[in-house]
C-alpha cells in the first residue's frame, strides 16, 4: 500500500489551518491534491490562490499550487476518490455540551468518505483522522459509519489510521513542513506502515520521529499534549500570582530557572494572560469531559481551567484598582489574536479582557496589526478599532498589552507618553522593559512583578 499511497492523488476534507495548510504542502511535493470544503464560499476563495487565513508563506504558496493545478478545491466529494489513495479528515471538533467534543464534522465526513467509497471502483484508500478527537472516535466512531455507508470492511474495503495533528498557529506552515514528530495509531501494522512510508517519502531525506501505537493512544496522546502544555501556562501563572506578592520576585527570572532543569524545560514557562485559542482551551476541556465520563477526578484540569479563566478578570480588576473605578475610563487594548502571527481570535484572552472591561462601564478602543477585522466580527458594539497604535494610545486613561505583538515591544515610551492621559501601561505579556518606562514617565504593572503602586 505504502508506494501506492504516495504515487495516488490525496483527498484533504475541511480547509481549516490543519487541512489548508496540509493540502498546500502535499500539492507543492508535487501529490496531486483534492481539498474539500463545504463552505462554499470558502471554497471559492482558496479556488482562486487566496488564504482565508493569516499564515507565513500559505498565501504564496497557496497561489503557486493552485496556479500549477496541482491543487483543486471543491465543495462536494462526489468522485473525488476514484484516482485517489489517502484521505484524510481534517474537519474541525468544537466544544459540545458538557466538555464533550462536538463530532458532527467528523461523522459527516465519514458519512461522505463511505458514500463516495459506495460508488468508487479504485483502489482501496486509507483514511486518515487527523481532527483532534477523543480516545476511541477513530475506530468506534468513525471506522462503523465508513463501514455502513460504504458496505465495504475496514481491512478490506479501506484502511483507517489516527494521526493527531500538532502544528501551531502562526507557524502552521513551518510546523507541517518540519514537524518534529508524528503519532500513527492503528490496528493494523500494514495501515501504520503505509501511512509511514507516505510520510518517509513526503519529508525525505530528513527521517521524523514516528510513534506507531493505537488509535486510542494516538488520539489520547493528542489531548495529553495540549492539556499538558496548558498545565505549564497554568502553572507558571500561579507562580507569577505569587510574585506579585513577594518583594523582589521576578517570574521572568523564576520561569528561567525552572527551564533550565531538563526534566521541567524552558517552554511554555511564559506568564501572561493565559491561553486561548482554537486547541488549548478545546482539548482541555475535552479531556476534564473525558475524565468525567470515565468517573476520574478532574480537579486538575479544573484547576488549570480555573486560573486560565482568572488571569484575564485580575488583571482588569488590579486595573480598576489604580485607576479607583473603570465606569466612564478610556483603556486602551493592544493586541486581539490570541497569539502574535496570526489574526485568529477564537478564545483570545484579550477579547474576553475587553467584554470585561466594558461589562464595567470602561471605553475601549483596541488595535491589532492582524486581528482587527475578526474582532469586530466577534465583539459587541461600543468599540472602538484603532489602525494605528499611536491612534488607540490618544488620551486613554490606561492601556493593557494583551498580544506580544512585536510594534509593541518596539513601542518608544516618549511618544506613549505624549499620547496618553494617564501614562499607566499593563504589560499583560511581559514585553516592556518595566525600569526603562518608568524611568520616562509611565508607569509600568507587569504581570508577574509586585506593581508600581506595590
Ligand atoms: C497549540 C499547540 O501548541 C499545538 O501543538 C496544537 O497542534 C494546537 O494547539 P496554538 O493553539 O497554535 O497551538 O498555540 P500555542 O502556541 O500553543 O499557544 C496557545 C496559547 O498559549 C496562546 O494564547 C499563547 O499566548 C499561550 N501561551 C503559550 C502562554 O500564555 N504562555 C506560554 O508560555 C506559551
Amino acid at each position: 500500500m505504502g508506494q501506492n499511497l504516495w504515487s495516488g492523488g490525496a483527498v484533504v476534507i475541511g480547509a481549516g489551518y490543519v487541512g489548508l495548510t496540509l493540502s498546500a504542502f502535499l500539492a507543492s511535493k508535487g501529490v496531486r491534491t483534492t481539498c474539500v470544503e463545504k463552505d462554499h464560499a470558502r471554497a471559492e476563495r482558496i479556488r482562486r490562490g487566496e488564504a482565508p487565513i493569516h499564515e507565513e508563506g500559505l498565501q504564496e504558496l497557496l497561489r503557486r499550487v493552485v496556479d500549477e493545478g496541482t491543487l483543486n478545491v471543491r465543495a462536494e466529494m462526489g468522485g473525488v476518490l476514484e484516482n485517489s489513495h489517502i484521505v484524510f479528515i481534517t474537519v474541525g471538533t468544537p466544544t459540545g455540551s458538557d466538555y464533550i467534543p462536538d463530532l458532527s464534522q467528523v461523522q459527516e465526513a465519514s458519512r461522505q468518505i463511505g458514500e463516495a467509497l459506495k460508488s468508487s471502483s479504485g483502489q482501496n484508500p486509507l483514511i486518515v483522522v487527523k481532527s483532534t478527537v477523543p480516545p476511541g472516535t477513530t475506530w468506534n466512531v468513525v471506522r462503523p459509519i465508513i463501514e455502513a455507508a460504504s458496505g465495504r470492511v475496514c481491512g478490506e474495503g479501506f484502511h483507517l489510521c489516527s494521526n493527531p495533528e500538532f502544528l501551531r498557529e502562526g507557524s502552521a506552515l513551518h510546523d507541517t513542513m518540519n514537524p518534529d514528530r508524528i503519532v500513527i495509531g492503528a490496528k493494523s501494522l500494514e495501515a501504520a506502515e503505509a501511512l509511514k512510508s507516505f510520510y518517509d517519502h513526503l519529508y525525505t531525506p530528513r527521517k521524523i520521529a514516528t510513534l506507531i501505537t493505537t488509535p486510542t493512544n494516538a488520539e489520547l496522546i493528542k489531548l495529553a499534549t495540549n492539556t499538558y502544555l496548558a498545565l505549564k501556562i497554568s502553572f507558571i501563572n500561579l507562580i507569577s500570582n505569587i510574585c506579585e506578592s513577594l518583594n523582589d520576585a521576578d517570574v521572568g527570572a523564576v520561569a528561567e530557572g525552572l527551564g533550565l532543569d531538563p526534566r521541567i524545560g524552558p517552554q511554555f514557562l511564559r506568564a501572561g494572560l493565559g491561553f486561548g485559542g482554537s486547541c488549548l482551551p478545546k482539548d482541555t476541556r475535552a479531556m476534564r469531559g473525558l475524565a468525567a465520563s470515565l468517573g476520574v477526578d478532574t480537579s486538575l484540569i479544573d484547576s488549570i481551567l480555573e486560573i486560565n479563566k482568572a488571569q484575564r478578570t485580575r488583571v482588569v480588576e488590579r486595573l480598576s484598582t489604580m485607576l479607583g473605578g473603570l465606569a466612564g475610563r478610556m483603556v486602551a487594548v493592544l493586541g486581539l489574536s490570541f497569539k502574535p502571527g496570526t489574526d485568529d481570535v477564537r478564545e483570545s484572552p484579550s477579547i474576553e479582557m475587553v467584554r470585561e472591561l466594558l461589562s464595567r462601564g470602561a471605553e475601549v478602543r483596541v488595535h491589532d496589526p492582524k486581528a482587527l477585522n475578526n474582532a469586530k466580527q466577534v465583539l459587541e458594539s461600543g468599540v472602538t478599532y484603532c489602525k494605528s497604535v499611536e491612534e488607540c494610545l490618544m488620551g486613554v486613561d490606561a492601556a493593557i498589552i494583551a498580544t506580544e505583538w512585536p510594534e509593541y515591544s518596539a513601542l518608544n515610551p516618549q511618544t506613549a507618553r505624549s499620547l496618553m492621559r494617564n501614562p499607566l501601561i499593563i504589560d499583560g505579556r511581559r514585553i516592556l522593559d518595566h525600569e526603562q518606562w518608568a524611568s520616562a514617565g509611565v508607569k509600568v504593572y507587569k504581570i508577574g512583578l509586585r506593581g508600581p503602586d506595590g
